[in-house]
């Protein structure tokens, strides 16, 4: 039987409409600042998408871009100009970052209330311990897809594979929240292909095109794939795709979500989430 495909634009959707009805109970509008430094095309193309869909909703949207030669003081400064503008309920912080820049001093200048990013320590650090926090938004949608096949997860079998500070760490943590027992591979792991066999759930977030194969999955597995790499075709043309080999999976898993369409739409649609939540905490806190 072959799996469920999981449309994130269906799921991302159904988000976005709760958020925005949630939104309407406001005294006033969402308040939304994206920063992007530099000029990595696909960065420009990510916060460009985020801020359009804020602004279509209504929201109160500044984008700021930097250039790549911009210090880690004039970054600092255009965070703590953000902070202070009461009229802005969330920060949003591109990454990553360029090299001159330290990116932990950069996220923990971010007021944690308006940490719609939850890349902050002190949200990381709620969220570890299992406390409400504002949660990084690629995981957030992981775990509404996840839960949309498995609402509940006691005693599920979870691996995560990769441990970056903005998909891999938080995603485990919240499969931990949610009772799952919870395995996390990273570069160093010997032998992730086995790890990953007893998976009831699989969550691959490397960005190494076509990493996981289908005997790396357990049969009726649910099978996230947060990875996206440009692939250049023979006639010269790029396709993106996963970390997951599609055709493959698709054979042995329960349900898998695809590249693109997947994961992504639930990425921009979590950031409204959390946007209308840090608001919500702001103006009626
Ligand atoms: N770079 C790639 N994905 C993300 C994201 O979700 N948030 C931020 N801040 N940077 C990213």
């Amino acid at each position: 039987m072959r799996a469920e495909i999981l449309d994130g634009r269906s799921h991302a959707h159904t988000v976005i409409e709760t958020a925005r009805a949630r939104a309407a109970t406001l005294r006033r509008r969402p308040g939304l600042a994206v920063v992007l430094a530099g000029d990595d095309p696909a960065s420009h193309l990510y916060v460009k998408s985020k801020a359009k869909r804020a602004e279509k909703l209504g929201f109160l949207t500044d984008l700021k871009l930097l250039p790549a030669t911009v210090s880690e003081m004039e970054l600092l400064n255009v965070i703590q100009a953000l902070n202070d503008r009461d009229e802005i309920d969330g920060i949003l912080v591109q990454l990553p970052l360029p090299t001159q820049i330290n990116t932990l001093r950069v996220m923990a200048a971010i007021d944690p209330e308006k940490d719609v990013d939850g890349l902050h320590a002190l949200n990381a650090g709620l969220l570890t311990q299992g406390a409400d926090a504002l949660v990084p938004c690629t995981p957030l949608g992981c775990l509404r897809l996840i839960k949309s096949v498995v609402p509940d997860l006691t005693g599920s079998h979870a691996v995560v594979i990769g441990s970056s500070n903005i998909v891999g760490k938080p995603v485990a943590a919240l499969l931990l929240a949610e009772r799952a027992t919870v395995t996390q591979t990273h570069i160093h792991t010997r032998d992730t292909q086995f790890i990953c066999r007893g998976a009831d759930i699989l969550v691959s977030a490397v960005g190494k095109a076509g990493l996981v194969r289908g005997d790396w999955i357990k049969p009726r597995a649910v099978v996230i794939d947060v990875g996206t790499t440009r692939v250049e075709q023979a006639d010269g043309t790029f396709l993106t795709v996963g970390d997951v080999a599609f055709d493959e999976a698709v054979q042995v898993a329960g349900a898998l979500t695809p590249v693109p369409f997947g994961v992504g739409p639930m990425t921009i649609a979590c950031l409204i989430e959390n946007t209308v939540k840090a608001a919500v905490a702001r103006q009626t806190g």
